[in-house]
């Protein structure tokens, strides 16, 4: 009998490259249209619409005008929009956070009407547009962050989010019980069918930078290392994720995305919720100013980090290039 052999020259990987249909058949991972989220930065005012110069390709946009950003993404398959709110008005307790007149709050009111059901409308519960020190929370006098004043005030927010019609809600906050204190309070106002996604796992990271110049939120002083998490550690990552779980929430999301690609799959592995990753402003700039240099091929490694991303276990990629990427796909 002949011997059986293991391993190469006997098995070889590269059978299954050769030829185009055979790869494509086993292809492991999809990325659709419908996997990716979109954020808006929704302004006060009339006919703003003016792009962000830290963030390429992304607009400041009023309300009157969502419907020029929001129309094209649906027509590319994107119906998932993630709504921040840039406020005029702040103060130390981030009062115009609920204000059921804020922009955030107008514009999830003028999505629903326009679109009802047919998109889905989530919004950023935070303070820190809301706040005139610019901290995710109430500062006690001492300058410390109180995590349960913060909580009611967190609450609040969400509940006015749900009022004016979003479909769910994502506490970034980064506030010990955010998650529970959230579907507590909009569980009690009726709100049963509104939705959580958690920012879980939100590190304390240099890559928000072109963000907090968009949604005017950088901390007056200190930083926000005493509630994000330190980007040294992994198996905190998996208890905050498993907190929310616990408190209710009904997607985990791991933020900044493309350097913790390692927290997203211990996650995945490690809780049956479905899972988004937030490819935030300075992963994003950082992959388009490369472009923009001439060193990346724009279009192949956006492909290439979103499909990294669902490779690593997300569901839902959060991404400024949304509707690029889509459309990129809508043509392959
Ligand atoms: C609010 C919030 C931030 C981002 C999303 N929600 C900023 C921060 O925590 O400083 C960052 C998103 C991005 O960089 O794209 N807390």
């Amino acid at each position: 009998m002949k011997e059986i052999r293991c391993g190469y020259p006997h098995n070889r990987l590269r059978r299954l490259r050769g030829n185009g249909a055979l790869a494509d058949s086993v292809r492991e991972t999809i990325l659709r249209p419908k996997h990716m989220m979109l954020p808006l930065f929704v302004v006060e005012g009339k006919g703003v619409k003016t792009s962000i110069s830290s963030l390429h390709g992304v607009d400041h946009i009023s309300v009157d005008r969502l419907c020029e950003v929001v129309e094209p993404a649906m027509e590319a398959g994107i119906k998932r929009f993630l709504l921040f709110g840039v406020p005029e008005e702040k103060d130390p307790r981030g009062t115009s956070a609920n204000d059921g007149k804020a922009p955030a709050q107008r514009a999830v009111s003028d999505m629903k009407k326009r679109y009802g059901d047919s998109i889905l409308v989530a919004t950023d519960v935070c303070l820190c547009q809301y706040t005139d020190h610019g901290h995710c929370g109430i500062l006690r006098e001492d300058g410390s962050v109180d995590n349960d004043a913060t909580l009611r005030r967190l609450a609040e927010t969400a509940v006015s989010h749900a009022r004016s019609g979003a479909h769910m809600v994502a506490p970034s906050a980064m506030m010990d019980g955010q998650v529970g204190a959230i579907r507590n309070a909009l569980d009690e106002t009726g709100f049963t069918e509104t939705s959580i996604m958690g920012y879980s796992a939100k590190f304390h990271s240099a890559f928000y930078g072109p963000f907090r110049e968009a949604a005017h939120s950088a901390p007056g002083k200190g930083d926000r290392s005493s509630y994000q998490m330190d980007p040294a550690n992994g198996r905190e990552a998996i208890r905050e994720a498993l907190q929310d779980e616990e408190e209710g929430a009904d997607i985990l999301m791991v933020k900044p995305s493309l350097l913790y690609m390692d927290v997203i799959s211990e996650i995945r592995k490690n809780s049956l919720l479905p899972m988004a990753a937030y490819m935030v402003s300075g992963e994003y700039m950082m992959l388009r100013h490369a472009a923009e240099a001439g060193a990346l091929d724009w279009r192949k490694s956006m492909l290439e980090a979103h499909m990294a991303l669902r490779r690593s276990g997300a569901d839902i990629v959060i991404t400024y290039g949304a509707v690029e990427v889509a459309r990129w796909l809508n043509r392959s």
